[in-house]
């Protein structure tokens, strides 16, 4: 395997670091607000186990400190009588943890059976990782969205995950559980929301340079805004209007854009890297990081290495007029 040089050198590369470790912990404090049946059957089995471990860890110590206290050499003693064994201490020991472990089984059994169950035969949503985003396709409507994953709020969805390329690991701390995506061995997990609202997602298992940048967006919102968001995404791409999109439109066509990404409605149709045909109705760019600005669009159209170093699309070293109608036609894409 070959290994990723980390192009950012320094100051810059230790800031990122530190910022990725800051990150990891606000990961992992999210899944302290869990916000679905699933993920609160998780909090509360992680909450029960803590208090027994708890207990257990009080209970050896107490027992180690009162042993030494009272049972210390004195002066002039000698070594103790020494014995064989002793069955009543025996069974207690045995049983005591064969109780503890039989009660902590049943109680993860349960919490599976309510944050896992079988998964049914067609799911609602394929999601694919790719180094270094999401892609998210919705099996009954059509619809394809990359990063910015809309579901109905108070309903389970039925997930099937699967990798383009390497290990990636979809999770959603507020939500549900981890789950690995395999590239040709698709895992299936549940998700869910009760309340409408935006849950930031996570890439957890390390995939390469911008692994740290590997965010997505949940938006749970109520039905009948689901469904205007999903036949908005259905919609063909907008047509360019003005000279600028126009020329913007005949550029990306002409240009390698066409070999990674797709357009509704255009000759470009390839699902290398995101879909742009609703580009513009997303919050956010570069799978989180930067806001989805038309000034974030120029920037990253001009270098998009300066701002996600290592991602896929290379620098195609455009004129800044070429960018200015690329990004006057990729803006009308709402
Ligand atoms: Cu994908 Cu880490």
């Amino acid at each position: 395997m070959r290994w990723y040089a980390c192009p950012l050198q320094g100051r810059r590369r230790m800031n990122l670091q530190l910022s990725s470790a800051l990150l990891l912990g606000a990961d992992v404090l999210r899944s302290l607000n869990p916000q679905s049946p699933q993920a609160r059957a998780i909090f509360n089995l992680g909450i029960v186990t803590a208090i027994v471990l708890a207990v257990i860890f009080a209970v050896v110590v107490a027992i180690v400190v009162y042993a030494l206290v009272r049972f210390r050499q004195r002066k002039g003693e000698g070594d103790p009588e020494q014995k064989a064994g002793y069955l009543p201490i025996e069974i207690v020991w045995t049983v005591i943890p064969f109780v503890i472990v039989t009660v902590l089984f049943v109680l993860a059994a349960r919490t599976m059976g309510i944050s896992d169950p079988a998964p049914p035969p067609n799911p609602d949503l394929v999601i694919i990782g790719h180094q270094w985003w999401w892609e998210a396709r919705y099996t009954k409507s059509g619809v394809i969205a990359a990063n910015e994953i809309h579901i109905p709020v108070g309903k389970p969805i039925a997930l099937k995950l699967d990798s383009a390329d390497v290990l990636h690991e979809f999770w959603v701390p507020e939500l549900a559980r981890k789950m690995t995506t395999v590239p040709g061995h698709p895992n299936h997990m549940w998700l869910q929301a009760d309340k409408a609202g935006t849950y930031l997602g996570f890439c957890s298992e390390f995939c390469g340079t911008q692994h740290a940048w590997m965010h997505f967006l949940i938006v749970a919102e109520p039905q009948e805004n689901f469904e205007t968001w999903e036949n908005a995404q259905l919609a063909p791409a907008a047509v360019p209007v003005t000279e600028n999109a126009r020329k913007g439109l005949a550029l990306f066509e002409q240009m390698s854009c066409v070999n990674c990404h797709a357009i509704e409605g255009t000759t470009a149709s390839a699902s290398v890297g995101p879909n742009l045909t609703h580009f513009a109705s997303r919050r956010q760019l570069g799978a989180g990081i930067v806001a989805n600005t038309p000034e974030n669009l120029r920037r990253w159209l001009t270098d998009p290495q300066k701002v996600k170093p290592g991602a896929k699309m290379p620098d195609f070293k455009f004129t800044s007029e070429q960018v200015t109608d690329l990004a006057d036609y990729i803006e009308t894409l709402k």
